[in-house]
């Protein structure tokens, strides 16, 4: 198997109009699983691992991500470390659904679950770091039913996120009403993440 980081080199994003990244042909042992705002995630084929490749704008968030799995590692909340590059990272491949796919999909989010995320984060947070971008896309329901938060570069930044705190509020107020479907097409997922963005909702 070629190294982590020959496979990272055949990742070569092109900038389009400014704004949208394409990606150029990748090593066939990549498959694409994943796009963030700052990276792809690519499962390497016959392993259960994970490349995390950063857009060329956001090679320091490489060590920075780095270093915080480093500070989480020996906890059950979070993908292990294995490798760092210059412009990417190799973690544990996490088996399982984000809990934007799991409302895509049905998959119920239950009380437990909710419970569970708040313990990752306190994890995180005795360990002297400030969780942040905590939102569906970094928050897995593992297949064996656990949860395991991914991303966490800004998990150092002095801001304080809300956006966890006001998960939570929807969580309460609208998932766990009977009357409102537990399955909502992505479209819509995505029109209310926008909303929420924009600050447009006006109970939180
Ligand atoms: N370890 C992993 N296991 C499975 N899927 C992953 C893993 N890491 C990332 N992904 C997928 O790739 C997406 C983008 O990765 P992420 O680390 O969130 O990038 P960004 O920092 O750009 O937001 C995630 O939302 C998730 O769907
Ligand atoms: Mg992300």
């Amino acid at each position: 198997m070629k190294s982590f980081s020959d496979l990272a080199q055949s990742v070569i994003y092109v900038n389009e109009k400014g704004i949208k990244i394409k990606l150029n042909d990748i090593d066939p042992q990549l498959e694409l699983i994943g796009e963030g705002r700052s990276a792809y995630a690519f499962k390497v084929k016959s392993t259960n691992k994970v490349l995390k490749v950063y857009f060329p704008a956001f090679h320091s968030l490489a060590k920075e991500e780095a270093e915080i799995y480093e500070i989480l590692s020996d906890t059950p909340f979070y993908p292990r470390l294995y490798e760092i590059g210059m412009n990417y990272i190799v973690i544990d491949y996490i088996e399982g659904d984000t809990l934007f796919n799991c409302i895509r999909k049905g998959v119920e989010i239950t009380e437990k679950n909710i419970e569970e995320i708040d313990q990752a984060l306190e994890v995180a947070k005795a360990r002297g770091l400030n969780p942040s971008d905590i939102h569906l896309r970094n928050i897995f329901l593992s297949s064996g039913g656990r949860i395991k938060l991914i991303d966490v570069a800004r998990f150092r930044q002095e801001k304080q996120c809300t956006q966890w705190n006001d998960l939570k509020k929807a969580y309460i107020r609208f998932y766990k009403t009977r009357h409102i479907p537990k399955k909502i097409p992505a479209l819509i997922l995505n029109i209310i993440a926008y909303f929420y963005k924009k600050r447009l909702f006006p109970f939180f």
